[in-house]
């Protein structure tokens, strides 16, 4: 794992303690403890795009903690398997599979280490929110996927748009570009102390790094990794404040303030193996 990985591994390790751990987090472990949902609990956009996962051989990949690889296993999955880097946020991925009660496996590891990991292939490959701004090779990450899927298997993609890492995440009120579009090998580094899902937590661990992807690169590493896409569709919501200046809307999301022209904030994939 290169140093800039190192670097993100240790903010997600903070990261995931605070996240679980904090009762001011959007992640509201404590009260998926006392009533753990299924697909009923995930946000609007996948929930309406995801379909039954009823005896499918579920692959999670980057699952934090895990709270949606149990809510696929409890939604009717036949199994379950996250897969993450960060130790601590597995650590609690089967604290909270424990507590929960809920049949799943949790592997720790880098997504590029995953197919020496994990031997399985699976009918759904699901990865949501927050992932491939940590990876830095999209082709690889594409090979990944494929390889887990089984013939007529599908990869589930939901995740922030390209265009807003264009944009300086605190900067209080709308502004121009900051950042390229397009990718480069060099990561683009961040040295903040907050918290996505928890506007009061300070952390300690400021450095991290992120890649971009644009949408076209995403589409093209799948296609040559083997997948058909099934659709691309693009929201006007995300999942999590990832602008200070955006609010909240309907269905644990959020979007631009009224009266400033809609961008892309996130996007969906479906792609399948052919059989
Ligand atoms: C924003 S979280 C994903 C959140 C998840 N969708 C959820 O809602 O819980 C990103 C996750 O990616 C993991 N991650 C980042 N880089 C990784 C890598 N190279 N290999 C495996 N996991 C990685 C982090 O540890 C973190 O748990």
């Amino acid at each position: 794992m290169d140093e800039y990985q190192e670097a993100n591994r240790r903010k997600w390790n903070e990261l995931a303690e605070v996240n679980y751990g904090s009762a001011a987090s959007d992640y509201n472990v404590q009260s998926f403890i006392e009533s753990p949902d299924g697909l009923d609990g995930l946000h609007r956009t996948e929930r309406e795009e995801l379909g039954s996962v009823d005896g499918l051989d579920v692959l999670h990949l980057q699952c934090h903690f895990g709270k949606d690889t149990i809510r696929l296993k409890r939604a009717g999955a036949r199994s379950a398997t996250g897969l993450d880097f960060s130790p601590v946020a597995i650590r609690l991925a089967r604290e909270l599979a424990t507590a929960t009660g809920t049949e799943v496996t949790f592997v720790e590891g880098n997504l590029y280490d995953a197919p020496d990991l994990i031997r399985s292939s699976f009918d759904l490959v699901y990865i949501t929110w927050g992932t491939i701004c940590w990876l830095p090779d999209i082709e690889g990450w594409a090979r990944v996927v494929s390889r887990f899927l089984k013939p007529g298997g599908r990869l589930y993609f939901l995740d922030q748009h390209p265009v807003i890492l264009s944009f300086d995440d605190l900067a209080p009120a709308p502004h121009a570009p900051v950042y390229d579009y397009f990718h480069k090998p060099e990561p683009i580094s961040f040295d903040g102390t907050e918290a996505y899902a928890d506007e009061s937590a300070v952390l300690k661990t400021k450095r991290s790094y992120e890649w971009t992807h644009p949408v076209g690169e995403v589409v093209t590493a799948l296609v040559d990794a083997g997948l058909a896409i099934e659709y691309l569709h693009e929201f006007d919501t995300i999942a999590w404040k990832a602008l200070a200046f955006m609010e909240p809307c309907e269905g644990g999301l959020y979007r631009l303030p009224e009266g400033l022209p809609r961008l892309p904030l996130s996007y969906s994939i479906s792609a399948r193996k052919p059989l």
